[in-house]
C-alpha cells in the first residue's frame, strides 16, 4: 500500500507555505548518478508568503527575478501569466550548508505558485521543485527536494515497497519511496564553511569517471542499501558504522574538508557514528549521539567551533500555510 500524501489545494493570492530542510543520511553524490539515497526533513523551516504587487520583488529586491536564478526559474516556469508579485521568504535553515535551505525555497514558493494557479497534487510538487532546483543549479538530483516536498524518511532509487512517484530528468528516472523512521534524535553542526553544491557535484562526477569510478559507485551503493536497511529495523550500531563506513567513501571522492575532519574528531566520543551531510567540500556534519550523550555531543561541536542543532525528522512536507500571515 502506498500512503496518500495531500495535494496543495487551489487558492488565490495572498498565500503562503512552508518546507522544511532535509539532512542526508546515506548516498549523497552517489544519487546523482543513480544509487540509492536515504534522507530526511529537517524540523527547520523556510516560508514563502505571495501577494499581489506592482512589481515583482523577492524580500523588497526589484532585482532578484534576474539576479537570484531559483526566483528567476520559479517565475519563468511556474508563473505564466506574470502579473507582479512580492515574495517574502524566510528561513531557519542555514544558507549554503547542507542543509537543502534552496531546495526548501523552491518547494515552498512552487506550493505557493501551484496553489495560486489550480493547486497540485504532490509528485507534480516534487517534479516542479525539482525542475526549479536542477535549473537553477544546472546539476544534481531529486533528493533535496523530494525529502522537503514528502517529508519524514525517504529513500531514493531504494527502500520497501512500491515507489511513491518517479521523478526524472530525461537521462536518469529516480523512484522514491517511504522509510520508516526510527524516531531516534540526530545532531547536525554547520562546520559554518559555505560550498557550492554545483561545484562539488561537478567535482565528484569527474572522480567518478576515472577508471576505478564505477567500483567506488558500487561500495556507495551497498552502503546507502545496507544502511536503509539499517534504518527500516532500527539497528543504529549498523547504521552507526555504515555513517563511517560513508564517511570513508565521501573523503576517497575528495568532498570532505579539514573543518569537517575537526568536527567529526570532536564528536567522535560522543557520537555513535557521523559523517558529513550534504554536498561536503565544507557544510555540515550529521552524528548519531551515543545513548544519554547528546548534550555531550552539541557541547563538543560548539567547542570545535561548530553550529550544532538537534533535529528530529519533520513528518510534514511542504505546505499551505491557513490562514495566510505575513510570517
Ligand atoms: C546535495 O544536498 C546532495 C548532492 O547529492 C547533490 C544532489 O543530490 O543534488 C551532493
Amino acid at each position: 500500500m502506498t500512503e496518500d500524501l495531500p495535494p496543495i489545494p487551489a487558492s488565490t493570492l495572498p498565500v503562503a507555505a512552508r518546507a522544511p530542510g532535509k539532512c542526508i543520511v546515506f548516498g549523497e553524490h552517489a544519487v546523482v548518478h543513480g544509487a540509492p539515497e536515504l534522507l530526511f526533513a529537517l524540523d527547520l523551516e523556510t516560508q514563502v508568503f505571495v501577494r499581489p504587487s506592482e512589481t515583482t520583488r523577492l524580500n523588497g529586491d526589484p532585482h532578484a527575478g534576474d539576479t537570484n536564478p531559483y526566483f528567476a526559474r520559479a517565475l519563468a516556469s511556474l508563473w505564466p501569466d506574470g502579473s507582479p508579485i512580492d515574495v517574502r521568504a524566510v528561513s531557519r535553515i542555514p544558507r549554503a550548508a547542507g542543509l537543502g535551505s534552496s531546495a526548501a525555497f523552491a518547494a515552498a514558493l512552487t506550493a505557493a505558485l501551484g496553489s495560486a494557479t489550480g493547486g497540485i497534487d504532490r509528485p507534480t510538487l516534487a517534479r516542479r521543485s525539482f525542475a526549479v532546483e536542477r535549473g537553477a543549479q544546472g546539476v544534481g538530483s531529486p533528493g533535496d527536494t523530494t525529502a522537503v516536498v514528502g517529508g519524514g524518511f525517504l529513500a531514493l532509487n531504494g527502500g520497501p515497497g512500491t515507489p511513491l512517484w518517479t521523478v526524472e530528468d530525461g537521462a536518469r528516472t529516480w523512484e522514491v519511496r517511504r522509510v520508516t523512521d526510527p524516531g531516534w534524535n540526530w545532531v547536525v553542526a554547520h562546520s559554518g564553511i559555505p560550498r557550492s553544491t554545483a561545484t562539488a557535484v561537478r567535482a565528484v562526477g569527474e572522480r567518478l569517471s576515472l577508471p576505478d569510478g564505477p567500483a567506488l559507485l558500487a561500495r556507495f551503493r551497498e552502503v546507502a542499501e545496507s544502511g536503509t536497511r539499517a534504518v527500516e529495523r532500527a539497528d543504529r550500531a549498523d547504521v552507526a558504522r555504515l555513517l563511517v563506513e560513508n564517511q570513508e567513501l565521501l573523503r576517497d571522492v575528495g568532498v570532505s574538508h579539514p573543518r569537517i575532519e575537526e568536527l567529526l574528531r570532536a564528536a567522535a566520543p560522543a557520537a555513535e557514528g557521523a559523517k558529513l551531510t550534504g554536498a561536503g567540500a565544507g557544510g555540515s556534519i550529521v552524528a548519531l549521539p551515543k545513548d544519554g550523550k547528546e548534550t555531550e555531543l552539541v557541547r563538543r561541536l560548539a567547542r570545535a567551533g561548530g553550529l550544532p542543532f538537534v533535529v528530529r525528522p519533520s513528518p510534514d512536507g511542504a505546505r499551505l500555510l491557513d490562514p495566510v500571515s505575513p510570517g
